[in-house]
Formats: structure tokens, sequence, C-alpha cells
């Protein structure tokens, strides 16, 4: 028999829901999470959602599934099938790295180097579906965007996305880190931003469902001892592809900064510190190649 619950019992009961499952990152705004969902169920806008409309039967059960896909730990794009990424809205399908509204701050820092520079290059390392670059071409139309990445999967959903946002200053290429780029580049890249796979294997196991059940363990890890071949990889090979000037710009966790910053003192970049946004989760490191 239908129950008749309306929006707003349905979705604190969906909070309650999700704030109980252990599949989850415990940092994610779940009331959030809920009324997406619910906005995807009666296919509506979140804003337009009136807690005290009572769904149908058939609204409400494609809800509470949506609920138990999510409980379970599929990530949420997955189910709502896009993910709004620095104003962009982009399709997300399993087989690729989801990405992470955390990497918005790594936009922002490539942003503010290139703000005055006329035809800047740039090049997004490990782009998987290509979030980072595609916003930055959208952001600054005049630039040459390169990014690269070892999936075909994610290669071909980043292209989708930018042909279908008629973004058409980005080029997403197959291959190992800069290896894929066209060797004109060489010294002429403004900035280069990656957010390179970092988790240590032994520490896979330890993150939740949502990641290493649903996203390909090699967008996680490199599989060296420490899971840092692919950093070193990218500090020690930027300065043969940036200009002088150029900034080199990682995205890593709370906890990386002090690895990363030991390599960049063995390399031909200048350490130029850290910036993190305002809940402190994400970190980007950045470096310059001396003028
Ligand atoms: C943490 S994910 C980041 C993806 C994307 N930048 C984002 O933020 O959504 C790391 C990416 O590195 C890619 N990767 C792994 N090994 C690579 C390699 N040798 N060269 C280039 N990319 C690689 C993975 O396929 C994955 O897409």
């Amino acid at each position: 028999m239908h129950n008749k619950r309306d929006v707003g019992a349905l979705i604190d009961m969906g909070v309650r829901v999700l704030e109980d499952s252990t599949h989850l990152f415990d940092d994610h705004d779940h009331r959030l999470e809920a009324e997406e969902l619910m906005a995807v169920a009666l296919d509506a806008a979140t804003d337009d959602l009136d807690p005290s409309a009572v769904p149908s039967q058939r609204a409400s059960e494609r809800y509470l599934s949506y609920i138990a896909r999510r409980a379970a730990g599929e990530p949420l794009p997955f189910i709502t099938g896009y993910i709004d990424f620095y104003g962009l809205e982009l399709k997300v399908r399993p087989g690729a790295f989801v990405p992470r509204p955390s990497s918005e701050l790594l936009v922002d820092r490539a942003a503010r180097r290139l703000r005055r520079k006329r035809d800047p290059v740039v090049v997004d390392v490990c782009t998987g579906a290509g979030p980072i670059a595609i916003a930055l071409a959208d952001e600054f139309p005049h630039a040459e965007v390169w990014g690269t990445d070892i999936l075909a999967e994610g290669l071909a959903l980043g292209r989708a996305n930018a042909r279908d946002l008629g973004i058409d200053n980005v080029t997403l290429r197959k291959g190992d880190m800069y290896g894929a780029l066209p060797a004109r580049l060489e010294g002429a890249v403004d900035v280069i931003t990656g957010h390179v796979p970092y988790v240590p294997p032994d520490e896979v196991d330890d993150l939740p469902s949502e990641v290493k059940e649903y996203e390909p363990v090699s967008t996680l890890t490199d599989e060296s001892t420490d899971g840092l071949r692919l950093m070193r990889t990218a500090v020690f090979e930027a300065a043969r592809w940036l200009k002088p000037g150029g900034w080199l710009l990682l995205e890593v966790s709370d906890d990386m900064p002090p690895k990363v910053r030991k390599l960049l003192r063995r390399s031909e970049l200048k350490d130029m510190g850290l910036a993190s946004d305002s809940d402190g989760l994400s970190v980007v490191v950045e470096a310059v190649k001396d003028r």
C-alpha cells in the first residue's frame, strides 16, 4: 500500500539512511544529496521542491531506490547522471574517475595565473574525464588547453562533454603523462595542473566503497610502493614543458604536501607554497619555473 509521505518527510528519511551508511565519506552534505535525488525522482529543480507536496507512488519509489543505491556507495553523479563542476553541467558515467567539487580549487588557482595572459597554453596531466581542462578552456576561450590520461573511457566522456558545451579549445589525448603531448609544447606551457593518483596501494582497501568499488583502481593509485611514481614524473618532468615563469599546480590530500614539497626541492622548480579551500579538504601545491 502506498504510504503517503510528503516530500519533506521523505527527504528527512533519506538523510537518516545516508547518515547511517558506512559506505560513504562522512563529509558529504547528506541533506543536499537527498534533495538532489528527490529532484531527480520528481524531474524537478531542487529549488522548486515543495516539502508539503505528496509525490506519486512511482516517484516515491524511484526516490527510495535512489537513496538505497546511494547508501550502498554508488557515487551520486552516477545516479543523477551529471555533476555540476565550475558552473558547467558535466555528464558522468562509470569507467572513469568522478570529478570532485574539491578540484574547483585547482581551477581557481590556475585561473589566477592565466588571467593576464593573452593566448596561454595549459596542460592538465591525469585529466580523467577532463573537468579541470574543460573548465579552464571554458574560462579562457583564447587558451590552448591539453589534457592527458591513459584511460580512453574518461577521455571519450570528456570530449563528448566539451562538444556538448561548445568548448573547442581543449584537446584530450590518450597517453602516459607528458608523453601524450606534441613536442612543440616543450618550453611553451604557462600552467600545468594535475590531480595525479597518489594513494599508496596498501591504503586503497581503506577507502570507502563509493571510491574503491566504483572507480578504476588505476585512477586512485599508481601501484608504486609509496604511491608517488606519477607524482615524481609530474614534478621532475614539468620544467621541460613549462615556459620560464610557468606554474606547476598539483591537487593533493591534506597529508601529502610535505612529500610533494620534498620532491620539489630536488626539482628545477621553485616551491611557492600551498593553497587550500575553506574546509581544508583540498590542497594545491604550487611551484614555478625560474624566469
Ligand atoms: C585522481 S584521478 C583525477 C582525474 C581528473 N583530473 C579529475 O580530477 O576528475 C587520476 C587520473 O590519472 C589517470 N592516470 C593514471 N595513470 C596515468 C598515467 N600514467 N598517465 C596519465 N594519466 C594517468 C587515471 O586514469 C585517472 O583518470
